[in-house]
């Protein structure tokens, strides 16, 4: 079971997302938990206010340290030793191999910050810090919920039980090859013959042909991060010499 919790000042938020779909499929198995706790409950004033004005000056408001500690506190004791992960812009970039990481945890508390950012402090209280991107967004709970959502399709049993299922486009660190259904023939548009051919070695191997074109022509960054097996070699050189050919 694995246990995750999030400090944010809208709990509702994730009220939708964790009623559909795999979030919701993983809570009714018992695989996952997932309980939003209030930032507000840590609040020590008559407006029950999470954020301050920027000392130095300057736009926009920080979230104040004091409720983000008491709530990481409260979790921290309430959880035992969960990772504590700030959802912010300035954090790690999530990919497949963090998303990874996450799953092998038994505990998650992400702290979600609404406004222009934390309070410098509230870093020593946290174990890392979580960028789903290189945008800006209003606040860390729809961050938050990108990271659950590749998460719970990492616990074992939410997803069907071929493993394949589970890496989809990140399958082997590779972009997936094309896929088709019916109909075989779409608005003049042919599902590739091969496909229909039933030779399961050849499909295998257009297949990975196809992961690794797709690959290194839009996202080539992948490629040069991985290593490749010889036959993985072969098929990519062959791809080199048909693009050098003009085909
Ligand atoms: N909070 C605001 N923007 C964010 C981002 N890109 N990733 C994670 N948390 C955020």
């Amino acid at each position: 079971m694995v246990d995750i919790r999030i400090l944010t000042i809208f709990p509702g938020i994730f009220d939708s997302f964790l009623s559909f779909g795999n979030p919701a499929r993983a809570i009714k198995a018992g695989l996952l938990s997932v309980q939003t706790v209030d930032l507000r409950d840590f609040t020590d004033d008559r407006h029950r206010s999470t954020d301050d004005y920027p000392f130095g000056g300057g736009t926009g408001m920080i979230m104040t340290p004091g409720p983000v500690v008491r709530g990481i506190r409260y979790l921290k004791a309430v959880m035992g030793s969960p990772a504590v992960i700030l959802m912010t812009p300035h954090g790690r970039l999530f990919n497949q191999n963090l998303a990874e990481e996450l799953a092998r945890k038994d505990g998650i508390a992400f702290v979600c910050g609404r406004y222009e950012g934390f309070d410098e402090r509230i870093r020593a209280f946290v174990d890392d810090e979580i960028s789903v991107g290189d945008y800006v967004l209003s606040g860390g709970e729809t961050a938050a919920m990108v990271v659950i959502d590749a998460v719970v399709r990492l616990i074992p049993g939410v997803l069907g039980a071929d493993s394949h299922e589970r890496g989809e486009s990140f399958y082997n660190g590779l972009l997936e090859y094309p896929q088709y259904t019916r109909p075989r023939s779409f608005e003049g548009m042919e599902v590739p013959a091969v496909l229909l051919e039933g030779h399961h070695e050849k499909i295998r191997i257009w297949r990975k042909k196809q992961a690794l074109a797709r690959t290194l022509e839009r996202r080539p960054d992948l490629l040069r991060d991985r290593v490749l097996d010889r036959e993985e070699q072969k098929l990519l050189d062959e791809i080199r010499q048909e693009m050098t050919n003009g085909e």
